[in-house]
């Protein structure tokens, strides 16, 4: 770190620590040794308690970079306990575990209008090459990382695995899913959204709840703040993200159920939701690996985007929920709802939707994976739900937009396109069809949907409607209604995705198994059954 010592330092260098402790306890949480006069305000902190107690984290992989984070939170579930002054933090990345071998450091800022994290974007790193990294300050040195970039563009990849998963409620069940893909050591992990949930602490209503959050519904940033911390507070959770980079979106719950565009579901002035959503959105920027491109402005945060691994995998990632049009027809399930298929009605917004529909077209890897938050493909509840036949919070109720997506993927031939989905806390693999209600018509590519890391606690083999529904549905291939995370593994000739269960998430350390696969042969649409 570099010198930046001032007669001020040196005055309260001269106390001794366990003064500086005393101090420490007196302002909250950290004695701060700052240079007085300087506009940075950049300061050497000595901490009470542990500041690193969100863990580590990195993202989006690129070929020479990736976003390294850590968030300094001595007290995390109540605001972060940090002077509100900015704070260095050292960082150091290295090619071994034990860091003998570092190959880049430095120093960034953990400023408070950002919650004290700290967003690194270490440049000029070897692709496809795994990396250790860690940051300091003070005397603190925070957990190891394990990261991964990307392969450069042009070179050919023999196989690359990623993990797809998402919808980790706290209280539901207990975080073994993320344990689980921490031992995997994938190449990145796919979070498909509902990171948080926002509700108030169900506080004993629900006996089957096996932890609480904590206080009511959340609106504030420093509500949100608390809330992912206390996801963060996690060990499984704080384990995935120390084992491999992740790439995240959003879905509805990390700001409020089933919210569209600026609209949430009470009704509430839009000019007063967007508020609420601003917060939201900054709580996620602070703690997700993401880009400093990505930095919200206001109530807006651009998070799609494009990842490329080498000639093998194309990823783009969208946003279904910022730019929706609002849910019709009641918005949960409806039978015979003219509105969905409403052309003037977008679930990606135009300019989204330009801009997938421009990557589509020049998508040139073997895969064409698309990573968003609900399902695509159609889930025709007639016979289960005569009322409700389709679920208008999905693709089921953008029949449009569904139509003009896969329209240009045909259009496009963007090669063997591959769709991850979630939200529905359910897993399924499925063809996608051109024409849902005929069976015979084109599929062009696959999707496969993860179920929860714990939301519908342990679950069942299969969900209650499956037996009414597979008849309707065809081109689902795979279901199961367990807890756990989908597997991917992609080679030049296949993809193959194994879709991880747990026997129960109600008890700690659940035992996992492999509940079923799918495979894609390159050049051949459809999955079959591994
Ligand atoms: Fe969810």
């Amino acid at each position: 770190m570099p010198d930046r010592t001032t007669p001020y330092d040196r005055l309260l260098g001269a106390l001794t620590r366990r003064q500086l402790l005393n101090i420490a306890w007196k302002v909250g949480a950290a004695a701060v040794v700052s240079p007085l006069g300087s506009s940075t305000a950049v300061a050497q902190p000595i901490f009470r308690t542990y500041p690193f107690t969100l863990g580590v984290a990195s993202g989006d992989p690129w070929p020479d970079s990736v976003v390294l984070w850590t968030r300094l939170a001595p007290e995390p579930l109540d605001g972060g306990g940090m002077p509100m002054v900015n704070i260095e933090v050292g960082w150091e990345v290295a090619s071994d575990r034990a860091f003998t071998s570092v190959v880049q450091k430095g120093v960034a800022i953990a400023r408070p209008e950002l919650g004290h994290s700290v967003h690194v974007e270490p440049k000029g790193l070897a692709p496809e090459r795994e990396y250790f990294y860690r940051f300091r300050a003070g005397g603190e040195v925070s957990p190891t990382g394990r990261t991964k970039t990307a392969p450069t563009e042009g070179a050919r990849v023999d196989q690359l695995r990623f993990a797809v998963c998402g919808c980790s409620h706290f209280e539901a069940g207990y975080f073994t899913a993320y344990r689980r893909m921490a031992a995997e050591q994938f190449d990145f992990i796919f979070h498909t959204g509902d990171y948080i949930y926002e509700g108030r602490a169900d506080g004993g209503r629900n006996p089957a709840l096996v932890r609480q959050h904590r206080g009511s519904e959340i609106y504030t940033l420093v509500d949100y703040r608390n809330r992912y911390a206390l996801y963060k507070s996690d060990p499984d959770l704080k384990a995935a993200h120390a084992s491999a980079p992740f790439v995240v979106v959003w879905d509805d719950h990390e700001v409020d159920n089933d919210y569209a565009g600026d609209l949430d579901e009470n009704n509430t002035p839009p000019e007063v939701f967007l508020l609420r959503r601003a917060a939201a959105y900054q709580a996620f920027f602070e703690t997700m690996p993401v880009r400093a491109s990505n930095m919200p402005s206001g109530p807006s945060m651009k998070i799609y985007r494009r990842m490329k691994f080498g000639t093998l995998v194309d990823f783009s990632v969208l946003d279904t929920r910022q730019y929706r049009s609002d849910q019709v027809c009641g918005g949960t399930t409806a039978t015979g709802c003219t509105a969905a298929g409403d052309p003037s009605r977008t679930i990606l917004g135009p300019e989204q939707e330009r801009w997938l529909f421009e990557q589509l077209a020049s998508a040139k890897a073997t895969w064409t994976v698309i990573g968003q938050q609900v399902p695509t493909f159609s889930r025709d509840f007639a016979k289960s739900n005569p009322k409700g036949r389709y679920s208008m919070d999905k693709w089921d109720g953008y029949t449009a937009s569904r139509q003009r997506l896969y329209a240009r993927v045909v259009e496009t031939s963007a090669p063997n396109p591959v769709i991850l989905s979630g939200d529905v806390h359910l897993h399924y693999g499925s063809d996608l069809k051109l024409d849902y209600a005929d069976p015979k018509s084109k599929t062009v590519g696959v999707e496969f949907t993860n179920t929860s890391i714990t939301s519908g606690a342990d679950g069942a083999d299969v969900n209650a409607n499956w037996e009414a529904i597979r008849g309707d549905n065809p081109h689902i291939k795979y279901h199961s209604a367990r807890r756990g995370y989908i597997a991917c593994t992609a080679t030049p000739s296949a993809m193959r995705a194994d879709f991880k269960v747990l026997d129960r998430v109600t008890v700690p350390d659940g035992t996992e198994r492999v509940g079923g696969a799918l495979v894609v042969e390159a050049g051949r649409p459809g999955a079959e059954t591994a």
